[in-house]
């Protein structure tokens, strides 16, 4: 390309568009269909650069939603910097509301997304985050792409309230369903009590996945500092929204692009972040896909290397007590950060999207509210990160530590001779439809000594990976006073939900995994401080079990039910590996082709 080196912008790919004198039948062609809304010759020639904002927000995706307003600010900031802003919608997705799951739509997103920023003229984007799957999606294009990138997190919900007590959202449907199971409350109470979570725009404002993927987008250093946790409705969000909206046009300058933030260092610091705030158990699938996509190193065993040991300090539902606006009054992200760092466990010198490092955003941040975050040496409870589990079940599965609630330890951990470890019969369960069909059925024999067991759950059993390994024991234990069974599963978990399950088990059932050789009954045996999970048979009668599995065709799960779950089937990879579309791996860092 024959640009002119002397004028303004002359590294901005969107001049291969606009203003190409060795192209310029074509480029006549793209700036008479860009000037129809109302955009000037000049304006497009000027060599500003074309910044995009992806909007995740619509009717269909309400987590998202309040970015159409936000939007108006990101592009007041993006034409104060001297930038063109172009807003553009990415597939959207709303984890509740999508079926079969929205863990179909993350890789759907991110495929749409790639296409988007590389086919048109943008020099930057302004990623709009939110709901669960929205960050990762939106991340893992900008990374593949590799053009200047920002996130800009549409903030939580205010907190809800019932009775004086607060709501959080997710986390309310899971102590609703028992109350409801338990004949407590009836219908009509059940709606009341968990649409008393949900009280404003924004997203889950408890430590769900939402919350959780925002603030590692903080953390990895791809937003504004102390901007993740900012409640949506808060005037503080707008102000972030327009500063947001000059920074990248700062970036495309300097030409600062994922790759330059997305290295190892910035990932590792994202785990132990997520271990200090409690996150979800979703974050090791999005970060290992990000980190794919991005091309580097990162493996589900880096989380118990480097975050297992990392205390609670953020006392966020379903953890704790507290919710969003909590959150964000207490210091949100750089409070978190900063207490890491007294303790050597960030590398400050990981660059972020504002030029500086975290070290330098972060240093001596405080914390407003020690009820709410607390310092390094007086934590919420320590060692509170990942375990990583394997066995002759799965090669790897993952248990949040920071969720084993008292009753759990006291019933399944306090065995004096071995008290991280436990054992007992399992009741197997294939698929979601299954276990709600048949879980208060007396003739499964569900007693407090039960391992539940969810399969057919996986990427590909059901595709996507529905978020149903947490599940309630039957209604009458739950009567008899038992909150939470083990469960363990190869499906994925709500980032909302308390329960101390094993899940996101890979490799799955349906690719030939062990717990597709489970029977109702069989025992199984959980060690935490090894890091096991096995089932008590001997390896002949796996072996049997194997060939009579193989001989049936292996193990069934439903057929597709629309084009791209066949397509994803085709294609994704296992949970552990961040369930990625393997073949878009290989492409990395594509920009430049037309920069
Ligand atoms: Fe969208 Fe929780 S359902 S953020
Ligand atoms: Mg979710």
């Amino acid at each position: 390309m024959t640009h002119d080196t002397s004028s303004p912008g002359r590294h901005l790919r969107s001049r291969a568009w606009f203003d190409d004198p060795a192209n310029a039948d074509m480029t006549a062609l793209y700036l008479e269909r860009y000037m129809n809304f109302g955009l000037a010759l000049d304006e497009l020639q000027s060599g500003k650069p074309i910044i995009g904002i992806a909007q995740t927000g619509s009717d269909l995706s309400p987590c998202n939603r309040h970015h159409l307003v936000l939007a108006e600010r990101i592009r007041a900031g993006i034409i104060e910097a001297g930038g063109i802003p172009f807003e553009f919608p990415v597939h959207p997705i709303q984890e509740t509301g999508k079926r079969p799951t929205a863990g179909l739509d993350r890789n759907l997103a991110y495929i749409g997304l790639v296409e988007v920023l590389f086919g048109y003229p943008l020099d930057g984007v302004v990623l709009t985050t939110g709901c669960d799957k929205t960050t990762p999606a939106c991340l893992m294009a900008a990374a593949t792409v590799n053009i200047p990138a920002i996130s800009l997190s549409v903030g939580p919900m205010l907190n809800g309230w019932h009775k004086g007590e607060r709501t959080g959202s997710g986390t309310i449907v899971w102590k609703a369903r028992e109350l409801l199971a338990a004949g407590e409350i009836d219908y009509q109470g059940f709606i009341k009590l968990v649409a008393s979570s949900a009280p404003s725009t924004g997203f889950c404002n408890t430590m769900g996945t939402a919350t959780t993927m925002n603030s590692l987008a903080e953390a990895l250093g791809m937003s504004l500092p102390g901007s993740a946790a900012i409640p949506a409705p808060y005037r503080d969000r707008q102000e972030s929204a327009y500063r947001t909206g000059l920074q990248i046009v700062e970036m495309v300058e300097a030409d600062r692009k994922p790759s330059d933030i997305l290295t190892r260092d910035a990932f590792l610091n994202a785990i132990r972040v997520n271990s200090a705030i409690g996150g979800s158990t979703n974050a090791p699938i999005h970060l290992i896909g990000l980190a794919r996509h991005v091309g580097v190193e990162l493996s589900i065993d880096d989380w118990q290397e480097f975050g297992r040991d990392i205390p609670l300090l953020v006392n966020l539902q379903p953890a704790g007590e507290y919710l969003g606006e909590d959150y964000y009054r207490a210091g949100g992200v750089p409070a978190i950060v900063s207490q890491l760092m007294t303790h050597g466990l960030i590398q400050e010198n990981a660059l972020t999207v504002n030029g500086r490092t975290i070290g330098d955003n972060c240093r001596g941040a405080e914390i407003e509210d020690e009820r709410v975050i607390r310092p390094f040496d007086r934590p919420i409870k320590a060692a509170a990160g990942f375990s990583v589990l394997r066995g002759n079940l799965f090669e790897s599965a993952v248990m949040k530590l920071s969720v084993i609630s008292d009753e759990f330890r006291e019933r399944y951990l306090s065995n004096p001779d071995d008290p991280n470890a436990f054992e007992g019969p399992v009741v197997v369960f294939d698929g979601p439809e299954d276990y709600h069909s048949r879980i208060d059925d007396p003739a499964n024999g569900i007693d407090d000594s039960t391992i539940l067991i969810m399969r057919g759950a996986g990427p590909i059993g059901y595709p996507g990976a529905a978020e149903v390994v947490n599940m309630r024991p039957p209604a009458e234990l739950i009567k008899a006073g038992v909150h939470a069974l083990p469960c363990m599963g190869d499906g994925r978990q709500s980032g909302t939900s308390g329960s101390p399950s094993i899940l996101n088990a890979s490799p799955e059932a349906a690719v030939g995994g062990g717990l597709a050789l489970l029977r109702s009954g069989d025992r199984v045996r959980i060690d935490l401080n090894r890091g096991e999970a096995n089932i008590l048979i001997d390896e002949a009668e796996l072996e049997g079990r194997r060939r009579e599995l193989e001989a049936q065709g292996g193990y069934p799960y439903p057929r597709s039910q629309t084009p791209w779950q066949e397509m994803q089937r085709a294609t994704v990879g296992q949970l552990s590996d961040g369930a990625v579309l393997e073949p878009a791996v290989k492409y990395q860092r594509i920009a430049q082709i037309f920069g």
